[in-house]
């Protein structure tokens, strides 16, 4: 047994390497330039992610909390409005809601195992006279259930808002995500799929009079310099990102399908293994695994017995948002979100990033299988 191999859970400067030098001297190009706000680099990047994604237009910004907040209130959400989402996803998603002035309305997930998306029956029950739109998050890399949920958003007249933070480049029959509701919101946290440099994110709206006020939101309510036609916010890609992105966002299909053949080790040499949960990946979808996500009866044993065999693990996450303080006045304790919470006592992490090796998976699943078997 080769105890001695550590296997970090994300590997980005593995993933770096080849674009080194393009890396570098970009961001010395930028640097020399002193354009740091604005200007051809962020120009060129929305364009280039926008022919990307097969959309007319994509804004950069800040971060992808604030797109999502950019989306909501560009599509008119506000006080008043509820609006849904669902329990198990990372906080940003809920705050943007928040941050809108409406109200946050949770749903459980899919009942079953391996499946961590919104339960489009639940979703349905939660709806009443003031919801107004729905975040459809396509967590872990894996699309959520758009055929379901779309008609029911669409019966209910509902926006529908696509949080993309762990999902760009997924598909749904060969549909990128991002692609199907009226706005999406994409996060270039360092770790995600399309990683930058720092925060960045991006949405895109099919609305054009929407994308219009997408565009001036984040940019104290203007779209030329000294017209403010209402109060918008800072929130923009800094050119240095945008220029950075630019370098990387060739590499992301090629990322994504390593991701994919990384996720099918790990699935052959664990398939076999009882009381273990895999991700279940839908016939019509292309799950991009932004995280490789079991289930273990005894997550803090299972992850403490992997650290001392030098396997590194992470939690997406250890608590339903409905326990988390933060959304202690909803007033919704432990049982009123079944599936999420008892995902949430037993989701485990396993390394992956697109340059984790076949040996260094294959060391994961022995050191997994040893702690079955113990
Ligand atoms: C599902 C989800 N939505 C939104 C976000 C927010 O992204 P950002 O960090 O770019 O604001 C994240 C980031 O972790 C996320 O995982």
């Amino acid at each position: 047994m080769s105890t001695l191999m550590k296997v970090p859970f994300v590997d980005m400067a593995r993933t770096l390497a080849p674009l080194r030098d393009p890396l570098h001297r970009t961001a010395c190009g930028v640097i020399d330039s002193t354009r740091f706000i604005g200007g051809p680099e962020v120009k060129g990047f929305e364009r280039e992610m926008a022919q990307w994604l097969g959309v007319d237009e994509v804004c950069a910004v800040g971060c992808c909390t604030s797109g999502l907040y950019v989306a909501l209130r560009a599509l008119g959400i506000g006080p008043g409005d509820e609006v849904i989402t669902t329990v198990h996803t990372a906080i940003p998603t809920s705050e943007a809601i928040t941050m809108s002035g409406a109200d946050v309305v949770f749903c459980d997930i899919e009942p079953e195992p391996g499946c961590y998306n919104m339960d489009p029956d639940d979703f349905e029950r939660k709806i009443t006279p003031r919801t107004k739109a729905v975040i459809v998050v396509h967590l872990y890399g894996q699309p959520a259930q758009l055929e379901k949920i779309i008609p029911i958003a669409r019966k209910h007249n509902l926006r529908i808002i696509e949080d993309c933070a762990q999902a760009q480049g997924s598909q749904i029959n060969g549909r990128t995500t991002g692609t199907f509701g009226d706005a999406a919101a994409f996060s270039f946290f360092p770790s995600k799929n399309l990683g930058g440099f720092g925060d960045g994110g991006a949405v895109t709206a099919k609305d054009p009079a929407v994308m219009r006020t997408i565009r001036m939101i984040p940019n104290h309510g203007r779209l030329d310099k000294y017209n403010h036609e209402f109060e918008g916010m800072n929130s923009r890609l800094d050119a240095l990102q945008a220029a950075m992105l630019r370098v990387v966002l060739p590499s992301l299909e090629a990322w994504n399908k390593a991701r994919h053949t990384a996720a099918a080790w790990y699935r052959a040499l664990l398939q076999d293994i009882p009381g273990l949960v895999l991700p279940r990946e839908r016939d019509d979808s292309f799950h991009v695994y932004h995280v490789f996500v079991v289930q273990v009866p005894d997550r803090e044993q299972c992850a403490a017995f992997l650290a001392e065999r030098g396997v590194e693990t992470g939690v997406h996450y250890p608590m339903a948002l409905n326990l988390q303080p933060a959304y202690a006045h909803l007033n919704q304790p432990r049982g009123c979100f079944p599936h999420a919470e008892q995902a949430c006592d037993h989701v485990l992490s396993l390394p992956m990033s697109p340059s984790i090796t076949r040996e260094e998976v294959a060391h994961v699943c022995e050191q997994l299988r040893d702690y079955f078997s113990a």
